[in-house]
């Protein structure tokens, strides 16, 4: 039987993953630690099971007597506008919580980190491999994120380096869907809770600047194959993501276009938007075939619009509108 802990479990990718992680009958007990920063108990409420614990505390902080035989490091929050308001806790998040969770893994255990395709900056080749080394500015108003992750990925691949330590990396792109939080600050998801309160989409600059959106669904049979699924004996890193690459403006057409009566209103970019971001997946159709995504993005959209009107009655009425206006990739 194994034990596995997942930091930022209450998060929106955190949460699917111990839906996932639940259905193996081998683990008998998932300790899900998160300081609900940017996580709500909410997205882990719907679990009955008693082989999940929920610990309340930072992951740099997290006490705990026995070893580990799986961790799953998610504990970060990935939303621009909440890992800028608190950079430090970002870098510390990512590099201080990797280097306590080492210390709770079990000798022949898997360490698991998400990244990021922040990773790769404002990119300068198109679509990103993973060889690619990226164009991040280490003094710039992204960089809490960027550089919290590389260096967490520095003390993974050193790791395995020095002492053989077995670790999973995967660079995620742009994750959408249901259990991320109205007030998240990410395109989709703002976008949607603008227009199911009435109020215009705000989109940076012309829009053009494009992302690949991947269903979370879909990103998570990525990780499941790649972390736990069928041996491949791959480290990582390892792009995660959906190769459609589709404007941040078309992302909200189509959102305005499911809200009858939405305008779309442009402001001032954001500096050092990356203009394009699409995974390279050469590599990930090697390491896990048969993984790819499925959702369009378009139904997507669609399936994620209902869960926010279902959720609207509970959990949107009490976010302030103010912190709905502006959404950021
Ligand atoms: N969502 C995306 O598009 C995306 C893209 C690339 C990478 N990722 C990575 O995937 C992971 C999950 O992202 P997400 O979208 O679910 O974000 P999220 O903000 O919804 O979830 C992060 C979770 O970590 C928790 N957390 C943050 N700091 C913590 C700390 N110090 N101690 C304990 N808990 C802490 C938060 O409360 C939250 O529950 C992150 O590591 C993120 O960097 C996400």
């Amino acid at each position: 039987m194994k034990s596995v802990l997942v930091a930022g479990a209450a998060g929106f990718i955190g949460s699917h993953l111990v839906d996932r992680l639940l259905l193996r009958q081998e683990i008998n007990r998932i300790v899900a630690v998160d300081n609900f920063w940017t996580g709500t108990r909410a997205n882990l409420d719907h679990i009955a099971d008693p082989r999940l614990v929920v610990v309340d505390v930072a992951v740099e902080d997290f006490q705990q007597g026995s070893l580990f035989d799986e961790i799953y490091h998610l504990a970060s929050p990935a939303s621009p506008p909440w890992y800028m308001q608190d950079p430090v806790r970002t870098i510390s998040a990512n590099v201080i919580g990797t280097m306590r969770l080492l210390t709770l893994l079990r000798a022949g255990g898997r360490f698991c980190f998400t990244s990021t395709s922040e990773v790769y900056g404002d990119p300068l080749v198109t679509p990103q491999p993973e060889t690619y080394r990226g164009s991040v500015d280490c003094t710039g108003p992204r960089s809490s994120y960027d550089e919290g992750k590389r260096c967490a990925e520095a003390l993974l691949f050193e790791s395995n380096r020095l002492s053989g330590l077995d670790i999973r990396v995967a660079r995620l792109f742009n994750v959408y869907g249901p259990r991320t939080r109205p007030d998240d600050g990410r395109a989709v998801s703002n976008f949607i809770t603008n227009a199911l309160f009435g109020k215009p989409i705000i989109v940076f600059g012309d829009g053009l600047q494009s992302r690949s959106w991947g269903y979370v669904s879909d990103i998570v049979d990525g990780l499941e194959q790649f972390f736990w699924g069928e041996e491949h004996g791959y480290i990582g890193p390892l792009n995660i993501g959906n190769d459609r690459e589709i404007s941040v403006v078309d992302v909200a057409r189509y959102v305005a276009g499911l809200v009858p009566g939405t305008k779309i209103v442009h402001v001032d970019p954001i500096p050092q938007d990356p203009t394009n971001r699409c995974p390279d997946l050469t590599l990930a159709r090697r390491i896990i075939p048969g993984w790819a995504c499925q959702i369009p993005l378009e139904e997507g959209v669609r399936l994620t619009l209902d869960w926010f009107r279902h959720q609207q009655q509970n959990d949107l009425s009490s976010v302030s509108s103010d912190s709905m206006v502006a959404a950021s990739v």
